[in-house]
C-alpha cells in the first residue's frame, strides 16, 4: 500500500477528531448506553397543590379583573346611553348576541334550531322584565353568563358591554 501524502494524512486526521466524538454522542442518542438522567416527574421536586410559600402579585400589577368585574354589589351603568353608545351597542349585540337571542331579542337567534330540547332557551329580551332590571344586573349576566348563557367577558371588554346593555335596554321598550 502507498502511504498516504502529508495531505491525505491531515484529512483523515481531521475526519477522525470529527467524526469520533459524533459517534459517541450518538451512542447516548440511541440508548446504546444508558444513562439514568433524573427525568421523571416522581423524582423532581414537586410544589404540593395550596402549598406554600404562595408567592403575593407585584403591587404595581394590573388586575386583569380589575373593575371589569365588581367584587360586590351590583355595579352602576357609567355609560350614557346616547347615539354613539346606542349604535356601537347594536353592532356588538348583533356580532355577540343575536344569534342565540335573535336580532329583535325574541330568543329566536339562528343557532337556537340546535338547542337541545331540556336545555334552557336563551331569553326573550323584549320581555318587560328586561325593562325593569338593572343594567349592572343585564352587565354581570354578560360578564359572568347565566345558567346555559357562557360568560361573554373575553370577547367584550368593559366598554363593550355596557354599550351592549343601553342597546339590550331598548329591546324591551
Ligand atoms: C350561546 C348562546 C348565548 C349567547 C351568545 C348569549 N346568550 Fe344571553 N342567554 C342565553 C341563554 C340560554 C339564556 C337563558 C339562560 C337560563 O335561563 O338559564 C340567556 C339569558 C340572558 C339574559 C337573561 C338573564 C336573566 O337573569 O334573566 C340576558 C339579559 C342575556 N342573556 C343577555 C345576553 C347578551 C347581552 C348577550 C350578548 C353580549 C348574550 N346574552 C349572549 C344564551 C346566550
Amino acid at each position: 500500500m502507498i502511504p498516504p501524502s502529508g495531505y491525505l494524512r491531515r484529512v483523515i486526521l481531521t475526519l477522525t477528531i470529527v467524526t469520533v466524538p459524533l459517534l459517541i454522542g450518538l451512542i447516548f442518542t440511541y440508548d446504546i448506553i444508558k444513562i439514568n438522567w433524573a427525568s421523571n416527574m416522581e423524582d423532581q421536586i414537586s410544589i404540593q397543590y395550596q402549598t406554600g410559600p404562595r408567592k403575593s402579585a407585584p403591587g404595581d400589577a394590573v388586575r386583569f379583573d380589575g373593575p371589569s368585574e365588581p367584587k360586590a354589589g351590583v355595579p352602576d351603568n357609567p355609560v350614557p346611553a346616547d347615539d354613539v353608545s346606542l349604535s356601537r351597542g347594536q353592532v356588538l349585540y348583533e356580532r355577540h348576541c343575536a344569534l342565540c337571542h335573535g336580532g329583535g331579542g325574541l330568543g329566536d337567534g339562528p343557532i337556537t334550531q340546535f338547542w337541545k330540547p331540556e336545555m334552557r332557551r336563551p331569553a326573550n329580551l323584549t320581555d318587560a322584565r328586561y325593562a325593569t332590571m338593572s343594567d349592572g344586573t343585564i352587565y354581570i349576566t354578560i360578564s359572568q353568563g347565566y345558567g346555559t348563557m357562557p360568560p361573554l367577558r373575553e370577547n367584550l371588554n368593559p366598554r363593550e358591554r355596557w354599550d351592549v346593555v343601553n342597546y339590550v335596554k331598548t329591546l324591551s321598550q
